[in-house]
């Protein structure tokens, strides 16, 4: 059986996630999507309202016989991934600007559990700059970020800032 996490805030969930998540898909037998529960951030969602929403598109997704799980965590994602017996922490790379931040969390991860890996996957090219943080900061200020986010996103999003 091969488990892998992939962790992140998900606020919101965007395509570009769940691009990285169909691109792992084939590699292993499961993948746990892991929502940091990270109050302190003062999301948009709650860590609830984000693992709803994620389990609602994941339904939509083509899993290729690879089963997807939501589940929050807090405290280290290390630790969060040997509990859940993982071997692998999933990450995606959209640019070189992303490397340090990732290499650096990696090496911390590793030294904190030596026997899982992060395996990186290249995000397509069309989600490149695509952020959660960008995401909130367009939608609030009126953009249009359709084909970016899921549909359903982007309606809970319209709640959320009315
Ligand atoms: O995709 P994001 O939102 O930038 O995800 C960042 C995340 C959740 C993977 C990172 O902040 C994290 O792992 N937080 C949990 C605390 C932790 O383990 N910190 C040390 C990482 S070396």
């Amino acid at each position: 059986m091969r488990r892998a996490i992939f962790p992140g805030s998900f606020d919101p969930l965007t395509n570009g996630h769940l691009d990285i998540l169909s691109r792992s898909a084939p590699l292993f037998d499961e993948i746990v999507v892991s929502v940091l529960h990270n109050p302190e951030k003062n999301p948009m969602f709650t860590v609830e309202e984000r693992c709803h929403m994620i389990e609602e598109v994941l339904s939509t997704v083509n899993s290729q016989n690879c089963r997807f799980i939501v589940e929050s965590f807090s405290g280290l994602t290390a630790e969060f991934a040997r509990e859940r017996g993982a071997t692998a922490i999933v990450r995606g790379l959209r640019a070189v600007s992303d490397y340090e931040y990732e290499l650096r969390m990696a090496l911390m991860n590793r030294r904190l559990e030596p026997a899982i890996e992060t395996i990186f996957l290249m995000a397509g090219e069309e989600f490149s700059y695509v952020s959660s943080t960008l995401m909130k900061q367009v939608f609030e200020l009126g953009g249009r970020v359709a084909g970016l986010i899921p549909e359903t996103v982007e309606t809970r999003m319209r709640v959320k800032v009315k």
